[in-house]
């Protein structure tokens, strides 16, 4: 029997990660969130029917969070909470930072600093806190973990979600190693697939074509899109394996493609022939991102069970089957 806990567990990740994890009996779930981003749909309520899982309703942001989280040892902390999202960044910078911050305070104050965590702290870190360094100083993509955390614009709003990130790392591997918890941060790249919210490139696309509008904005961008049954195994590998002990790791796709590339693999798996208007990407947009996932593959042998085309199939049915409200 083993106990993890998830936060953000109604998100995006969280949701898949603990209904894969929950599949086990044995596996105690305690999930966390407080619906800011993620929703307290049938998904989530069914989740939390199960006898081996537990679901929270709990702010991790505010003053009382460290009191009202449970005082138990647990095995695992999936540490997910977080405010994401590009037009977050840019119209609620400051909601960005708080809760992007303040709940990995309050989770290291409950479980870390009193070595309440058996196996692992996982930390949800992002391509983001060193997306500036490859921009400003033309850093190598794919990018490794060793690459310079930095910030190129403290006045930009669009960093306020990068910083956070960065911040999260950092607090994550002083802590633990100051109080003796083996951590793990996983640095994420470009997750998709359904149930993923409305604020990323894709379910915007998809919702535009419900619309009949094609068009698409940064269409000369790079990205690598890993599907999300992908991160989720990928997650759970990373959380057994000994070596990801104390460990940054890249978790994400080699498969680097232009938005304008994305566009129209959506299209063609939509089954929809029309042109594509395409147009530039906002201030401050990372021109391209791809992760160098060796160090991921040598310590776990993990390789993506999912072709772009095959999520994208999926991922874009999701969607026109769930038409925004
Ligand atoms: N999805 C990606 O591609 C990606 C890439 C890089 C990093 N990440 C990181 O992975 C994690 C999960 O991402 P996601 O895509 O599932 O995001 P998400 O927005 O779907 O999920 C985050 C969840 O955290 C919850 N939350 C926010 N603030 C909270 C608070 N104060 N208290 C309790 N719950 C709170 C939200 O309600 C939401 O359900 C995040 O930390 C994110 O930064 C994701």
């Amino acid at each position: 029997m083993s106990t993890s806990i998830i936060t953000g567990a109604a998100g995006f990740i969280g949701y898949a990660l603990a209904h894969r994890l929950a599949q086990d009996p044995e596996h105690q779930l305690i999930l966390i969130d407080n619906f800011l981003r993620g929703e307290d749909d049938k998904a989530y309520a069914a989740l939390g029917e199960r006898s081996n899982v537990t679901l929270l309703k709990i702010d991790l942001s505010a003053p009382d969070a460290i009191e009202r989280l449970p005082d138990v040892a647990v095995d695992f902390v999936f540490h997910l909470a977080a405010l994401n999202g590009t037009q977050n960044f840019y119209e609620r910078p400051y909601e960005v930072l708080k809760h992007s911050t303040v709940p990995t305070f309050s989770l290291v104050e409950k479980y870390v600093t009193s070595n309440k965590v058996r196996s692992r702290f996982l930390y949800a870190g992002s391509s983001e806190a060193y997306a500036s360094t490859v921009t400003r100083f033309n850093w190598p993509v794919p990018t490794a973990e060793d690459v310079p955390l930095s910030i190129e614009d403290p006045t930009n709003a669009r960093w306020s979600y990068g910083v956070s990130k960065l911040h999260g790392e950092v607090l994550t591997c002083v802590a633990c190693k100051q109080f003796g918890v083996p951590f793990t941060a996983i640095r994420y790249h470009n997750v998709y697939g359904p149930r993923m919210g409305d604020k990323h490139v894709i379910p915007d696309f998809v919702h535009r074509m419900n619309d009949q509008v094609y068009s698409l904005y940064g269409h000369e961008d790079t990205r690598s899109f890993l599907y999300i049954e992908d991160a989720v195994a990928a997650t759970i590998q990373l959380a057994k394996a000994p070596a990801a002990a104390d460990q940054i790791v890249n978790v994400g796709s080699t498969e680097e493609v232009t938005i304008a590339k994305l566009g129209e693999m959506m299209m063609r798996v939509a089954g929809i022939r029309a042109p594509i208007e395409l147009f530039p990407s906002p201030q401050g947009s990372v021109k391209r991102r791809a992760p160098d996932v060796a160090k991921l593959r040598s310590i776990t042998g993990f390789e993506p069970a999912w072709t772009l085309e095959r999520g994208l199939a999926e991922t874009v049915a999701w969607y026109r089957s769930h038409p925004k409200t």
